[in-house]
């Protein structure tokens, strides 16, 4: 399995078997993160793993995962950098699931003792990860998600392209499954937008969640040969629209 067809079979995983992996998992895991694209190349990212199968450290927090190992993205607070952590971090998920491994995101809970800091870097999120108890994957089609026809406008039925990004997109995981995105998709663009939210709870992980959308769409495009850009286009970030917030376009280059 690669990571393009990971997308359509990931699932979290909750229940962990508390033993090591072989050391070139781990070794292999740091070489992926070091070659995969950022979205936004100027926010610069470090990497840690944290290895529990000693230690069993405490959790700190809620809905905290007890799991062999946790993986800690670190990144300078820049513009967007949640949503270029996501990118990265969702493309280290799709990674694991391809290795074997199970791995599932922990927005409330970090590992104690962990560091908060790592220069001019902050601790964004951890990600619990290791061999799971039970499988790594699931159907297509058990995954709980949002039918496509609820989260996209069109007028004509969209292309082939269009179609399957938009799949990869409705598939990819948010914070308790909130699934923000909607999309209105126009000749060869995908215009992307953030459900507004009632309560700023939800909305805390929401940049991230996106930047796991943008990792999906873009792992689609490379496996289609699609040459796409994301972009934020002027005239649409000025209308205001009453329930969505715009946040880019995908764009087929012609
Ligand atoms: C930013 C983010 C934070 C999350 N935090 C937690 C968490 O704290 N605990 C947990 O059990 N799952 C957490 N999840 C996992 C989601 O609940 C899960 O991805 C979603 O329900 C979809 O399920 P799936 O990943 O199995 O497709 C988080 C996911 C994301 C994207």
């Amino acid at each position: 399995m690669n990571v393009y067809e990971a997308i359509f079979v990931r699932k979290s995983v909750r229940n962990y078997i508390m033993e090591a992996v072989n050391p070139q998992i781990l070794e292999d895991i740091g070489n992926y993160y070091r070659e995969i694209p950022a979205l936004f190349s100027g926010v610069e990212t470090e990497l840690g793993i944290v290895d529990n199968t000693k230690k069993q450290q405490k959790l700190h927090g809620l809905f905290g995962i007890k799991a062999p190992y946790y993986l800690a993205i670190y990144s300078e607070e820049k513009d967007k950098y949640l949503m270029n952590a996501g990118y990265i971090l969702q493309q280290l998920s799709l990674y694991l699931t391809a290795r074997g491994l199970g791995s599932c995101y922990m927005g409330g809970a970090v590992v104690k003792g962990t560091q908060e800091q790592r220069g001019n870097k902050r601790l964004v999120i951890m990600m619990a990860f290791g061999k799971a108890k039970g499988t790594v994957t699931r159907k297509q089609i058990e995954a709980k998600r949002m039918p496509i026809k609820e989260l996209c406008v069109y007028k004509e039925t969209p292309r082939q392209w269009i179609r399957q990004i938009l799949e990869a997109g409705r598939l990819a995981p948010s914070s308790m499954n909130t699934q923000p995105w909607r999309f209105v998709v126009f000749d060869n663009r995908v215009h992307v937008f953030s459900k507004k939210h009632s309560t700023d709870r939800l909305k805390k992980w929401d940049e991230l969640n996106f930047g796991i959308l943008f990792a999906h769409i873009m792992i689609v495009a490379e496996e289609l040969w699609l040459d796409v850009d994301l972009i934020k286009l002027e005239d649409i970030s000025q209308k205001s629209f009453p329930n969505n917030q715009y946040v880019l376009s995908v764009i087929l280059k012609s």
